[in-house]
């Protein structure tokens, strides 16, 4: 979601803010701008679409030595020139990522008092309060905290002053904001990827923090304006890992990292037959509660399965945006686990503090270090995936999986289980070899496709289904397959395509009797099995290998995944950032 890049230093401001922008692209915009400041004045460039859009109309070579640029994801009023950030208003100019709850009413008080609003954004409320502010504060820390009290929501912003060009100020609420310094001077960005190409060190901005910036010097003040240390962190990964190294999208380079993934997930936590103290001790927990979003709620389903199969503890599996405002049933005997690749997304971090505050203990199954919900939760277990750009998550998806069956042996006590996690990345190589284009080739053209499978093939379906519409735009439903009958049946005609999973023996004849329903309707039947029977319920096959039930779901979203980058391939859609979709959903 909304990306913001800031830069003050001795080089050129613009080509630092702009390159630092392409790599936030993959958080999902619909209009881009950036604010400089040229001969003592601060200049504005917006504009709609891509970056590029934005790029045709700048002069890179403008003598700028500070500027902030940003990326909108369209929340209040739609994707235009006059909505799109940096907004204005005064002596302030500001990009803001986040949402202004209570911006309504402070435009209410503030048109009273004569302030005229141009556009349709919550943002717009943020320069003008701090005019309004600064007035009588004359002070620009005071009245960057004097603003901030009053505004309510989340939010990660960059601020230019006119009567301070010799800095540039940034704050953080609810909302991810990073500074780093290179050689030549410092900047402020959304995350890790923006910078990487200067440094690879940088602090993170704590909830209520404000940072004052020079080309030299970098301050940080609570919300009291007490001055704060601040912890360097240093990202671990390559530049490369944040690049596309020779792929032709972001989605199939992290797809064809998998293999890699699972076995760092695995090392991380894992030595021979037992658990690394990366591995915390639980207490014996009588339920558990599952809480995530999207694609993070269906490695969930994943997770409820084993965890219930193997340690005998039952599962919950919940979307957060409901969890938060719902009568929850859990005390002190239930685990709350919070699963999020961002560790940002705004509903998941709701409901982790929700809990928290209830007193529950909590885990965070987390992709990015130092990410909100990692930092707040009691508990805090990374995947090992490296940075994720593709808005369709992949690799994370892989890695919270392998997580999740990692924990269900820790909860079962069971450490031979372990046994099963040997050798698994062979078996991922060569599913990721084969060719999945013919798959593609009888979805493309239409409309609708279903996914039908039992138990944790049911979670699989939900996750391959929404893979496909996410990348592809093909409209796609997931059943339990024996729920099919029950209505949705009626929408399978000749060669509708429906995709039917049975990984699990114990249900393979119910799966199946599922499947035949499907092709006495003519369905196309892509049948995805670990059991190679020669049949005649399916028209194509996909067949994987036999492996344990701890592994199964971790190695068969593979082929879901490809077959959905392949359809939206043929479809020519914008694979790595589809329409619509952001990668860090920090809005409610
Ligand atoms: C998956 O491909 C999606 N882009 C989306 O469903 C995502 O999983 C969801 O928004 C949750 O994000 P998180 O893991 O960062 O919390």
């Amino acid at each position: 979601m909304c990306g913001i890049v800031g830069y003050i230093g001795k080089e050129k401001a613009l080509p630092r803010v702009l390159s630092g922008l392409k790599f936030l692209e993959y958080r999902g915009y619909d209009s881009a701008g950036v604010a400089y400041v040229k001969n003592g004045n601060v200049e504005i460039v917006k504009e709609v679409g891509k970056i590029v859009n934005l790029e045709n109309k700048i002069n890179y070579s403008e003598e700028t030595f500070m500027g902030i640029g940003h990326t909108r994801w369209a929340t209040h009023g739609v994707p235009s020139i006059i909505n799109s950030h940096p907004h204005r208003v005064g002596k302030f100019t500001v990009v803001h990522n986040g949402i202004i709850e209570n911006y309504l009413k402070i435009k209410e008080m503030l048109i009273n008092e004569g302030v005229n609003f141009i556009s349709e954004t919550d943002t717009e409320v943020i320069p003008a309060l701090l005019n309004y502010n600064y007035n009588k504060e004359k002070d620009i820390l005071k009245t960057i905290e004097v603003t901030l009290k009053e505004l309510e929501g989340s939010y990660a912003i960059g601020i230019i002053c006119d009567d301070d060009l010799d800095n540039l100020y940034a704050a953080r609420c609810g909302s991810p904001l990073i500074i780093a310094k290179d050689k030549t001077g410092n900047f402020i960005a959304s995350d890790v990827p923006a910078i990487l190409s200067y440094t690879n060190k940088y602090i993170l901005l704590e909830e209520g923090e404000i940072a004052k910036i020079s080309s030299s010097n970098v301050e940080v003040y609570n919300n009291k304006l007490d001055k704060v240390e601040k912890e360097e962190m240093i990202f671990e990964g390559s530049q490369d890992s944040a690049m596309l190294n020779g792929y032709e999208h972001y989605m199939l380079k992290e797809i064809h990292e998998e293999g890699k993934v699972f076995s760092e997930t695995v090392n991380y936590y894992v030595d021979g037959n037992s658990f690394k103290n990366t591995m915390p001790e639980f207490k014996d927990y009588k339920n558990i509660h599952i809480v995530a979003c999207g694609s993070a709620y269906y490695v969930g389903c994943i997770g409820k399965s084993l965890i219930e199969e193997f340690a005998n503890i039952p599962v919950t599996v919940e979307v957060a945006s409901e969890y938060r405002y719902k009568k929850n049933f859990y005390d002190k005997d239930t685990l709350v686990i919070i699963i999020s690749q961002s560790g940002e997304t705004a509903d998941s971090l709701a409901a982790l503090r929700k809990a928290k505050e209830d007193g529950i203990d909590t885990l965070a199954i987390v992709n990015v270090v130092g990410s909100s919900i990692s930092r707040e939760a009691d508990y805090t277990m990374y995947v090992k995936a490296g940075p994720e750009i593709a808005v369709a998550t992949t690799k994370a998806f892989l890695a919270q999986a392998t997580l999740l069956s990692l924990l269900a042996v820790k909860l079962s006590n069971k450490l031979e289980l372990l046994n099963e996690f040997v050798g698994v990345e062979k078996y991922i190589k060569e599913i990721l070899d084969k060719d999945y284009k013919k798959y593609a080739n009888v979805i493309y053209t239409h409309n609708d496709t279903f996914f039908i499978g039992r138990l944790v093939d049911y979670a699989l379906c939900l996750e391959g289904s929404l893979k496909l519409k996410e990348t592809s735009y093909i409209n796609s439903v997931a059943f339990q397959a024996g729920e099919l009958k029950h209505g949705t049946i009626s929408l399978v005609t000749d060669g509708t395509p429906v995709i039917g999973i049975c990984t699990d023996e114990s249900i393979e004849s119910k799966t199946i009797s599922n499947i035949k329903e499907v092709k006495a309707r003519n369905a196309f039947v892509i049948y995805i099995t670990n059991n190679d029977i020669e049949a005649d319920f399916y028209d194509l096959k996909i067949v994987l290998p036999k492996l344990h039930k701890l592994i199964m779901p971790i190695v068969t979203v593979i082929p879901l995944q490809l077959i959905a980058y392949e359809v939206a391939k043929l479809r020519c859609c914008d694979i790595d950032k589809p329409r619509n979709l952001a990668k860090s959903v920090t809005v409610e």
